[in-house]
């Protein structure tokens, strides 16, 4: 029996990049999944037609998890759409990078908004509907102990994503719902060619750091997403897993 048969996933963020190759491995092991998106429906439309050609269940949501109402909606959605849920997938994430002199309010909060903020309703809006079992896995960086310059706000979000991480692994242990992170190192996709990263001497910098010796790729993400998601990782909870290639 594949891993997650029977279960239901929600993956924030799941038309490009990271988040579409979880939603992609979380279908391949057995959930169905709910594709959330906020602005590509084109590419999350791609990512179900994916899934669905390879014998799976998904469905896109449209929601913009910085928005209460948007992200209870989205929950809603799940439900409504299959029943009951299992497991909430913390993808969607923005990244823009600004030296001390360049940081404005706009660009804080645009940051803070939807890597913090996000987490912090999707997951409100879940919990009610989460019982013994279920996982909540967060998408960090590890760029919070490799300290890139230029990314104090970025970094400042995803450390933020740890310390909630970990008090909410407490917080709901008592329903026995776990909460893990998973820090990817530098990946190649959408967003990091939309950043300018690939190509640019930030890239070689972190691809010359990186033990493994070469950038990661979404799929180097989404396994360790799906084991977490997995009842091979029921006695983890409060868990921080780099996914670097060893840069740290
Ligand atoms: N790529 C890397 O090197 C790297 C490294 C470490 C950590 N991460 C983290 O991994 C996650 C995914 O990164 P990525 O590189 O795959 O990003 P990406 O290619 O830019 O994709 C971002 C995804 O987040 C969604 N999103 C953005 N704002 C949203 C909002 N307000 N509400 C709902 N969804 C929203 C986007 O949806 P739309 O396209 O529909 O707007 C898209 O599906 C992020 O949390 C990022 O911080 C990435």
């Amino acid at each position: 029996m594949s891993k997650l048969e029977g279960k239901i996933a929600v993956v924030t963020g799941g038309s490009k990049g990271i988040g579409a190759a979880i939603a992609k491995a979380l279908a391949q092991a057995g959930a169905a999944v709910v594709v959330n998106y906020a602005t590509s429906k084109a590419d999350a439309d791609a990512v179900v037609e994916a899934i669905t050609v390879g014998g799976g269940r998904a469905v896109a949501v449209q929601g913009d998890v910085s928005k209460a109402a948007q992200a209870q909606g989205l929950i809603a959605a799940a439900v409504e759409q299959f029943g009951r849920l299992d497991v909430l997938v913390n993808n969607s994430g923005v990244y823009e990078f600004a030296t001390i002199e360049e940081i404005t309010e706009a660009h804080y909060r645009r940051l803070f908004d939807v890597n913090v903020l996000g987490v912090l309703l999707t997951t409100q809006a879940a919990t009610p509907h989460l019982g013994d079992g279920a996982s909540i896995i967060n998408i960090s960086s590890a760029i919070t102990h490799v300290h890139t310059p230029a990314a104090a706000v970025y970094a400042g979000t995803k450390g933020a994503l740890n310390a909630i991480s970990g008090v909410l692994a407490n917080e709901l242990a008592t329903r026995r719902i776990r909460v893990n992170v998973v820090s990817p190192g530098f990946v190649v996709t959408d967003g990091t060619h939309t950043a300018g990263v690939v190509g640019s001497d930030m890239e070689a910098s972190l691809v010359a750091q990186t033990p493994l010796g070469r950038a990661g790729r979404p799929d180097d993400i989404a396994g360790v997403v799906a084991f977490l998601a997995s009842d091979d990782a029921r006695w983890l909870t409060g868990e921080v897993i780099t996914a670097s290639g060893g840069i740290r």
